[in-house]
């Protein structure tokens, strides 16, 4: 998809205006019904989660379009709700996901290096979080990276590619991690990136998403609540 299909599309997903017909159906129902099928099976609120129960069941049809044997990054991973979404589609595929998250380490470090959009009190640990993937069913299929999104993709093994890259972590910094990741990406991944509409979401990341989906070839973008995502095909 070239730029200025980008654009229009982006044009269409963040209008207040008409129903949002693509590709000749409403997928607003479509999503809706789906989140409620597939998107209340975890405890948004003991979670700390911040999807909604749309973006949660979409997170796990994604997720179960990986080849087989394919592998999911999430960055920002917080309490594990969005990584538990993500598992449950994967798992179907036999897939894998690393979670990128600071988790309650260092928390002064965490204040100079993160948005502060997340409060940093009470934040779950990886022990917690880890836990909480074990009694989901998801044993063996994670690995919760402690730290940062750009330490994790400077040390990043390239043997390792990437199927699906979920981008919810610094607000400020979506397009750095975008290209941070971008040389490990299979061809044909998933990139979704959370908090990219101008009403549900951050300004910073509706510029950043803007710039991510006009470099290159996209196919399939869709716009689900504040996410908009796409497959990179060039
Ligand atoms: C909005 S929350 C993620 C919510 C989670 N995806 C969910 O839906 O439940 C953002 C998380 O990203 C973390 N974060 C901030 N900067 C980060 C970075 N550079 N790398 C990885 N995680 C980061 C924050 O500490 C916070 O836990």
């Amino acid at each position: 998809m070239a730029e200025d299909s980008t654009n229009t599309f982006l044009e269409k997903a963040w209008s207040d205006k008409g129903p949002k017909l693509i590709s000749g159906f409403s997928r607003p129902v479509y999503h809706n019904l789906m989140g409620l099928l597939r998107g209340r099976r975890y405890d948004k609120r003991a979670y700390g989660g911040m999807i909604r129960h749309t973006e949660a069941a979409m997170l796990t049809q994604w997720a179960g379009q990986v080849p087989e044997g394919g592998v999911v990054v999430e960055i920002g991973c917080y309490g594990g709700l969005s990584t538990s979404y993500l598992l449950r589609g994967l798992k179907k595929r036999n897939g894998r996901v690393y979670a990128i998250d600071p988790f309650n380490s260092d928390l002064d470090k965490q204040a100079q290096l993160t948005d502060n959009l997340v409060p940093l009190d009470n934040k779950p640990t990886r022990a917690l979080v880890a836990e909480r993937l074990r009694r989901n069913g998801f044993e063996g299929r994670f690995e919760l990276i402690e730290g940062y999104s750009q330490e994790a993709a400077a040390q990043w093994d390239p043997a390792v590619k990437i199927d699906f890259l979920w981008i919810d972590g610094n607000h400020e910094q979506a397009w750095r991690d975008f290209k941070d990741f971008q040389p490990h990406l299979n061809p044909g991944a998933r990139v979704a990136v959370h908090d990219a509409h101008p009403r549900y979401g951050y300004q910073a990341v509706v510029q950043d998403v803007k710039r991510i989906f006009s470099e290159g070839a996209w196919a399939d973008l869709e716009h689900v609540k504040s996410i908009i995502t796409g497959r990179k095909v060039g």
